[in-house]
């Protein structure tokens, strides 16, 4: 272990020049224009680890972007980890706020600037860079090995589950490894044991047929921008909870122990909220912050449109009014359960001035993971090892859905061991990732490997 940490220091600018090549590559999976630059990704990606001397590396493909596949096994009575990340990036725009080139890395300040340099790119080679440490001082990992990366997690990772239904055998593994989230604060080490689900909606009313002249029908017919503001603002009560029928029953309470260990954490909720220029902050009432983003269940409008919207001032009575609805859900909830309970919610408050299209766009599982398991031990005697304290057991409020799946379909928990910063701005322009935590991913990573490997 100490020679795979020696290495890392010395080799950490090539590591680094290699990230940066990575990067370039705009691998945007939303933009179908893109599909080339993803699938390049995956290439480079692959050629990469079959350089480092992992042994079998192979693009698999799906109906979408394809997957890289690797692994490495180096005895079938030692520990397997299944190391999961995505290489696929959210798109950057809007471009003009970016400091430099979203997709021509930079470093300042000892931050390196690129879109994917936290959110996944950056955090996945962490677990390359490790390997490589691994095979060029002892020969082989301690462990054996297996990598899955995706392209398509920033869309919702939609042919991953029936992936891993196809390739169980393939994919077995004592445990689950996943760097694709922060750490609790700069400095701050911690293990994430929870995530929220999602379920994603888009709603449509639709009055009269075509845009009318508001002075000749404003008074006799009802506009759906209005009614849909009031179906919207009807969502939230006066504490801040959601008021979609059934929306809590199946919600898993915090135990008192869990509360009191959020309140011990050293995190102030109204810095944290005034960083990003709200003036306070907006809970459900009862729940801090903290609570409030990592363990409650949540409604937020993404979007909204319809009307006129251009310059000056146009006297119209639009014929419809959209919006983009999303629930961040803690585990207990499922999002079928919750998209269910939106569209009876949206289908009993529509007026009947209105015809009302509801579509469901995505959705996935919350995750809790056990936080006494020898993966996790492990994984937490790697990161104190490294930042000399011992790390937070957090919740985190973001969502990688795949990680219920490893659960569900390969019976696989996961040890989400992150190294981003909520301040990293991943798909925000500016996105950044910290050479600092870089390296200490790695260092843990390594350590993570050799401490893991000992428990058998
Ligand atoms: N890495 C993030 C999730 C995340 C962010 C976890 C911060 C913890 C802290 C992931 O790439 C992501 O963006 N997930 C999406 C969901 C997905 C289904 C589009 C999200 O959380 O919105
Ligand atoms: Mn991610
Ligand atoms: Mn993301």
């Amino acid at each position: 272990m100490d020679k795979a940490l020696a290495y890392t220091e010395a080799h950490f600018d090539r590591f680094v020049d290699e990230l940066k090549d990575f990067l370039r590559i705009p691998s945007v999976s939303t933009d179908s224009k893109r599909a080339g630059d993803v699938r390049k990704a995956a290439e480079w990606l692959a050629v990469h680890m079959r350089a480092l001397g992992v042994e079998k590396v192979d693009i698999m493909e799906t109906a979408g972007h394809p997957i890289v596949y690797g692994e490495h096994l180096v005895d079938p009575a030692a520990s397997t980890i299944l190391v999961y990340g995505h290489y696929d990036v959210q798109p950057p725009e809007p471009l003009e706020l970016w400091t430099s080139d979203p997709f021509d890395p930079q470093v300042r300040d000892g931050n390196l600037y690129a879109r994917g340099s936290c959110d996944d790119k950056g955090q996945l080679f962490m677990h390359v860079k490790a390997a490589e440490a691994w095979f060029q001082t002892e020969g082989r990992p301690p462990l054996n090995v297996k990598y899955i990366f995706e392209g398509e997690e920033e869309i919702g990772s939609k042919h991953l589950p029936g992936f891993l239904r196809e390739h169980k055998e393939l994919l077995a593994a004592d445990v689950a490894v996943v760097s694709d989230t922060a750490l609790f604060g700069s400095g701050v080490p911690s293990i994430t044991y929870g995530l929220r689900g999602l379920a994603y909606v888009e709603v449509t009313l639709q009055g009269p047929a075509i845009d009318l002249h508001s002075g000749v029908y404003g008074g006799a017919v009802h506009n759906p921008i209005n009614a849909l503001a009031r179906m919207i603002s009807d969502l939230h009560d006066e504490n801040h909870r959601v008021t979609i029928e059934g929306f809590y029953d199946n919600v898993i309470p915090l135990t008192p122990e869990e509360r009191e260990t959020f309140a011990s954490l050293p995190f102030d909720g109204e810095s944290w909220v005034r960083e990003v220029g709200a003036s306070k902050s907006k809970t459900e009432t009862g729940y801090s912050p903290l609570e409030g983003t990592t363990a409650r269940p949540t409604l937020d409008c993404n979007g909204i449109w319809g009307g006129f919207t251009g310059e000056g001032a146009k006297t119209v009575l639009p014929a419809k009014a959209s919006a983009k609805i999303s629930c961040r859900l803690v585990p207990g909830q499922t999002p079928e359960e919750i998209t269910a309970k939106l569209e009876a919610h949206f289908r009993k408050h529509t007026p009947d001035t209105m015809k009302l299209t509801f579509t469901d766009l995505h959705g996935g599982h919350g995750a809790l993971t056990p936080t006494d398991s020898p993966a996790m031990q492990a994984a937490s005697d790697a990161m104190e090892a490294v930042y000399h304290q011992k790390p937070y057991m957090v919740r985190s409020g973001g969502s990688i859905p795949i990680v219920a799946d490893f659960k569900r379909i390969l019976g696989q928990d996961t040890v989400l061991m992150g190294f981003g910063l909520d301040s990293d701005a991943i798909h925000s322009p500016n996105e950044k990732f910290g050479l600092d935590r870089f390296r200490a991913g790695i260092d843990s990573v390594i350590r993570f490997m050799g401490l893991y490997a000992r428990t058998r």
